[in-house]
């Protein structure tokens, strides 16, 4: 292979890449040696932040086809006829582990695709549960701070885990399934996604549904116990990233099957539970699971840091034919997640190559730190709006049909008539035996150490939830005490 001459960074030819410039053989290093200094230097800059939450990740490129026509229901380009493919860029993830944190954690998992539509880029950020543990994003930055590192000790807490859990029962749906056998898929192949909130469909004729989305895995579910997952970090901190780069490499391309529950807009004042609260399921049996279409994986990218360390995914990123909801936690995100990346990666995120849409943009933002790409260079005098010089121009025709709001402004608590508890018993009484079990293990051992208050205040509401499941935890909570 033909080897190109190495240079500098400014383009000038290197003579020697391997000796610092020095006075003499033994001498010191010159200040002058400019080539060792810039090496060092681009060293030094090698690292950007890691992102707040969801540090570790996985992912790959891939591609959406349409199966089942839901044109009644959006106009989203995307889902314009039945064979439609669109290129989309996937990334899963751990919540609150850092870089180096190992791939098979107990944890909720990330699950984030950005669909490169013909009219813009459209991100589901999910995870691989339905419902979340706060129903309110004000919450956010307090529930993180519980899951990451104590300031003395710097090592995880479980006292401020169950401390926040234990005075915030909306969680106890999402602790059920975390602690369940769900908590630790063997790989992100072998797991569900989901949009987990309540988003907004609007068709042709202006006609609004709200909307949940689901990636059903067409892989299996596949799952480690707490015992096998230790077994397995000691064996290799990398698990997921061996797993699903191996399989599309050997041509094994996992696939989910996409599907969404849809609300007439009506309904959402009849639900005797708020359809719009992310700690809460739409039953199934009220609104069946539509299918939609197919997601598969089929690319490793060329470079992870690239493609999967500079993806910067937003629920902020919709298209025409997609709203959002009232969902408080939404309404939070769709502030949080562009501002992460203006911070993490910078002004300009979107011409990086994960996030550049891949239809045509035009719009009047301008210069900036690293405005290296087109800057209103091929028609200089359009760089304000309204203009008469033929810069880029609205299009009413994309315009979202009015959502109906109403109420008076205060800081609202939940109270529908599901409460905190329904959902996360009945999820408990579908469990058979042996998962009840694993379940109430699971959760005694995450509670050792904390202090006999919080317990008991924990499990007052796991008694609520159904009697048995707190029984079940006490048991436990006993063996290991003993
Ligand atoms: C990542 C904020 C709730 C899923 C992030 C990041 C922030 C954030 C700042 C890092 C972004 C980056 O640097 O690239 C929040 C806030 C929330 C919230 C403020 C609540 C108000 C949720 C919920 C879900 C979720 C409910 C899922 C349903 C994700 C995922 C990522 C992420 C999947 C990683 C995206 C990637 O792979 O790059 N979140 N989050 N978050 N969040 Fe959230």
């Amino acid at each position: 292979m033909d080897s190109k001459k190495m240079t500098t960074s400014a383009g000038a030819p290197i003579a020697n890449n391997q000796q610092s410039l020095t006075a003499g053989t033994r001498g010191p290093v010159l200040l002058q040696d400019y080539q060792l200094l810039e090496k060092l230097a681009h060293q030094n800059r090698e690292r950007i932040p890691e992102r707040v939450v969801h540090a570790k990740g996985w992912g790959a490129l891939g591609t959406f086809t349409v199966t089942n026509d839901i044109t009644r229901y959006t106009r989203a380009n995307i889902f314009s006829t039945v064979g439609k493919q669109t290129p989309l860029l996937s990334r899963f993830s751990t919540v609150a582990g850092e870089l180096g944190a190992s791939d098979t954690e107990r944890d909720v998992r990330g699950f984030a695709v950005k669909f490169y539509t013909e009219e813009g880029n459209w991100d589901i950020v999910g995870n691989n549960t339905p419902v979340f543990f706060i129903r309110d994003g004000y919450k956010f930055p307090d529930f993180i701070h519980t899951q990451k590192r104590h300031p003395r000790t710097n090592l995880r807490s479980p006292e401020a885990m169950w401390d926040f859990w234990s005075q915030t029962p909306e969680s106890l749906h999402q602790i059920t399934i975390l602690m369940s056998d769900r908590g630790i898929p063997q790989t992100p192949m072998h797991m569900n996604g989901y949009g987990s909130h309540t988003y907004s469909f609007w068709n042709d004729k202006g006609e609004r549904f709200w909307v949940k989305f689901h990636f059903k895995t067409q892989q299996g579910h596949k799952h480690y116990t707490n015992e096998e997952a230790a077994k397995i970090t000691g064996e290799t901190r990398e698990k997921y990233q061996e797993e699903l780069y191996g399989a599309i490499e050997k041509g094994e391309f996992p696939k989910w099957t996409l599907y969404v529950q849809v609300m007439p807009e009506a309904d959402a004042e009849k639900t005797p539970y708020n359809p719009f609260d992310l700690t809460k399921v739409w039953p199934h049996a009220d609104y069946p699971l539509i299918e939609v279409g197919e997601m598969e994986l089929n690319q490793n990218p060329d470079n992870y840091w690239q493609y999967i360390e500079n993806a910067a995914y937003s629920p902020s990123n919709i298209v025409p034919g997609i709203g959002f909801s009232p969902d408080k936690v939404l309404q939070a995100r769709i502030f949080s997640y562009a501002d992460a990346h203006r911070y993490r990666l910078g002004t300009h995120y979107e011409a990086l190559p994960a996030n550049q849409p891949k239809c045509p943009m035009h719009h009047y933002h301008r210069d900036g730190s690293m405005r290296f790409f087109e800057n209103f260079n091929s028609n200089p005098d359009a760089y304000y709006e309204p203009n008469t010089k033929g810069g880029p121009i609205e299009d009413s025709s994309v315009a979202e049909p009015p959502m109906k709001i109403n109420g008076d402004v205060t800081r609202y608590e939940e109270n529908d008539t599901y409460g905190d508890y329904k959902q996360a018993g009945d999820l408990f009484r579908m469990f058979d035996e042996g998962q009840k079990e694993r379940l109430c293990t699971n959760i005694a051992g995450a509670m050792q150490g904390v202090s006999e208050y919080i317990i008991e205040r924990q499990l007052a509401h796991f008694e609520k939830a159904d009697p048995e499941y707190a029984t079940g935890i006490r048991k436990f909570l006993n063996v290991a005490s003993v």
